[in-house]
């Protein structure tokens, strides 16, 4: 499968990475690529700049927002929150047409301060939005409830756990579960909440995610939920 990948930060490093060990063709999208590999500073967390990534996994391409979502048959959103709107159309609703577009990212506004507050929130989500803005687009919202390394390594959290996944169109539902399945994740771990607006749910998970960040002292921990899970 050719898959895009919007996002050059640490998750769409992990989850492209973790796709093209898979045996995928993996394309990362990205504003400006030129600028992106130009990048010499470590991002806001620390983590080495794009172009250290990018040499470490020299069968990954590095193409517009645009020219990604084009050339791939699946796309994965995994910007900024704040930016995703604005990636998603530059990616252009047509390249997005009939594609499963997988949408990992957080709507957290940081523009107040620490700790960061949710926009949209409670009657409206980031996912919700996507799908109302590319209506041809099968938006799945999954992954978003934990951290990067934990998506395509569930095994790091000790025991059950679980990722959910929300979408209207459930043929994309079950080819994103047989992804999550290919990246470790059971299938009983896999809990189906149903249409797109489920999405306000998981987003708003994110103020008591950070919470526990804080609490346990690290990220290698997730969301349990015992009994009644139905894989997609
Ligand atoms: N960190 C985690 O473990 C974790 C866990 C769950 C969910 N998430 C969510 O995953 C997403 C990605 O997180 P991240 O830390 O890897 O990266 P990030 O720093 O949140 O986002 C970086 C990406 O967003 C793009 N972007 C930012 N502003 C934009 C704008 N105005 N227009 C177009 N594109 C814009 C950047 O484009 P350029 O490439 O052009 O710079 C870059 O590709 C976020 O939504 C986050 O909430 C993160």
């Amino acid at each position: 499968m050719r898959y895009a990948v919007l996002g050059t930060g640490v998750v769409g490093q992990v989850i492209a990475g973790k796709l093209a060990s898979l045996g995928h063709e993996v394309a990362v999208g990205t504003r400006d690529p030129e600028a992106t590999l130009a990048r010499s500073e470590p991002d806001g967390y620390g983590n080495p700049p794009f172009a250290h990534w990018k040499a470490a996994h020299e069968q990954v391409r590095l193409k517009t927002f645009a020219d990604a979502a084009a050339w791939a048959e699946s796309v994965v959103n995994a910007t900024s929150g704040a930016g995703s709107l604005q990636a998603l159309d530059a990616a252009g609703a047509a390249n997005l047409a009939g594609k499963t577009l997988v949408d990992i990212a957080n709507p957290l506004d940081f523009s107040q301060g620490m700790p960061p507050s949710l926009n949209p929130v409670n009657t409206d989500s980031l996912g919700e939005q996507i799908q109302r803005l590319f209506p041809q687009a099968k938006v799945v919202k999954t992954l978003n409830t934990m951290n990067c390394q934990v998506m395509v390594d569930p095994a790091r959290v000790s025991g059950e756990h679980t990722v959910f996944v929300a979408g209207d169109d459930a043929d994309a539902k079950k080819a994103v579960s047989e992804l999550l399945v290919s990246f470790g994740w059971p299938h009983g771990s896999i809990l189906d909440l149903g249409s797109i607006d489920a999405a306000r749910g998981t987003e708003m998970l994110l103020p008591i995610w950070l919470r526990l960040w804080g609490a346990v002292g690290h990220a290698d921990f997730n969301f349990h939920i015992q009994g009644g899970h139905t894989a997609a």
